[in-house]
């Protein structure tokens, strides 16, 4: 089976090594990706001396032509919103990833949040500043929010867009920057709780949940600065309670499944339900139609399901015939090496050593001149560690870390601290 993955982040990186694990043992492909795949996968960074806009649909299917793909597997949002899935299935071309009909779950917040009213799912109350809006406008719904005020960029940001604070004039400000970008706001109320990242994969009505992460999304210790992609992650969670996971499938992915299918834009990919677990159960932070980055290096370090078959299976529609998930015992734990600087303006170009170890996974990495490694991007590295507990799970994880060095790199030596030391209720 020939397998062309599109992006360049540590997430398609997971999902190159566990393609590559998969006993059928595809030729993999990628595009753009970056140097770390290149043991991996053919990369894909030009079609006919140009350089390829993965966000591009007909760029993408005419590059799976040539390649003569199988199977292509999505994994930013942009070409996913951009309709890139709909162009490869028009082809007769197989993918992971829903149409851009269905990516509106991540791509339009008034979408999801339709979609969630309808199927009685627990979310956010929510309202929507246009980018016009006057200073007395935004100070009256500034003040119907609060004390802890949620704004949003309500266009692709990635998970990078949020501001969560209790600084009024932080929100303000934020909201401002957001309106000076020309994009709308979105402000909703504080959902408290621990987050909980729930990946399923999705084949119209078909939901078969992956095991529960938690992101780090602040930038320092003790979720401290500001908001980031995400700083690391771990999975499972050992502080949900039994009958989680089913729980958040029954109440909230599987309404959400059926409401899309029932509006005439079935899902098929992978459905990542963002939550907080508050006094009254889970309710929905946000959906994304992709994989989480970083939570997917962690929960992709214990499948044991051969991945290829897996994704096939949701893209050819036949999951509902798929055997149960088989996962590893223990825990993963994935913390972000990110580069100086990040996430206000990352500097690319410092040399890295130390990172051609199992259990780096590459992000913002590149090679220059004289062949060495530098940062290219905000996160650069992501080191995976697992174990049988997630105390053994973290050693791993920053005792590879601390085998690797880049100048200026910064990460956080917390991940998964709360929950090893007992601090999570719910
Ligand atoms: N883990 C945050 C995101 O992927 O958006």
């Amino acid at each position: 089976m020939r397998i062309l993955v599109i992006g360049s982040g540590a997430r398609e990186h997971a999902l190159l090594r566990g393609l590559a694990q998969d006993p059928i043992e595809p030729e993999l492909h990628v595009a753009p990706g970056n140097t770390g795949m290149d043991p991996l996968a053919a990369r894909h960074t030009e079609l006919d001396g140009t350089p390829l806009k993965v966000d591009d649909p007909a760029q993408v299917t005419d590059l799976a032509r040539r390649i003569d793909a199988d199977l292509v597997v999505v994994g930013p949002e942009i070409p996913l919103v951009a309709g890139v899935a709909d162009a490869l299935r028009d082809a007769g071309i197989a993918v992971f990833g829903p149409g851009r009909e269905a990516a509106r779950i991540e791509g339009s917040k008034a979408f999801a949040k339709d979609v969630m009213a309808a199927a009685g799912v627990a979310t956010a109350h929510a309202e929507a500043l246009e980018s016009g809006a006057s200073d007395a406008e935004i100070d009256a719904a500034i003040d119907r929010f609060g004390p802890v005020w949620v704004v949003k960029d309500d266009g692709l940001a990635g998970g990078k867009g949020v501001v969560v604070t209790r600084d009024r004039d932080e929100a303000v400000a934020h909201v401002r920057s957001v309106h000076s970008s020309g994009n709308p706001v979105l402000l909703e109320s504080f959902l408290d709780g621990p987050e909980v990242s729930l990946f399923c994969l999705v084949d119209g009505t078909t939901v078969v949940p992956l095991l529960p992460a938690q992101d780090h999304k602040r930038v320092r210790d003790n979720d401290e600065g500001p908001n980031t992609g995400g700083m690391g992650a771990y999975a499972p969670l050992p502080w949900l309670p039994d009958g989680a996971v089913e729980q958040i499938v029954r109440d909230v992915v599987e309404p959400v499944a059926e409401e899309m299918a029932r509006r005439g834009c079935p899902y098929s990919g992978l459905l990542y339900a963002g939550l907080a677990w508050g006094a009254d159960g889970p309710a929905v932070v946000e959906f994304n139609c992709r994989f989480g980055d970083p939570e997917t290096q962690a929960v992709l370090a214990l499948l044991e399901t051969p991945l290829a078959q897996l994704l096939h299976s949701v893209a050819n529609g036949t999951l509902a015939a798929q055997p149960p998930l088989r996962w590893r015992e223990g825990y993963a734990l994935t913390v972000v090496l990110a580069a100086q600087g990040y996430p206000a303006s990352p500097r690319s170009g410092d040399v890295i050593t130390g990172a051609d170890v199992d259990g780096v996974l590459h992000a913002g990495t590149a090679r220059n001149s004289d062949g060495e490694l530098v940062s290219a991007g905000g996160r650069v590295l992501s080191i995976v560690g697992t174990g049988p507990d997630l105390v053994a799970a973290r050693e791993e994880a920053y005792g590879i870390l601390r085998g690797v060095t880049m100048a200026g790199g910064h990460y956080r030596s917390d991940i998964a601290g709360p929950a090893v030391e007992g601090r999570i209720r719910i």
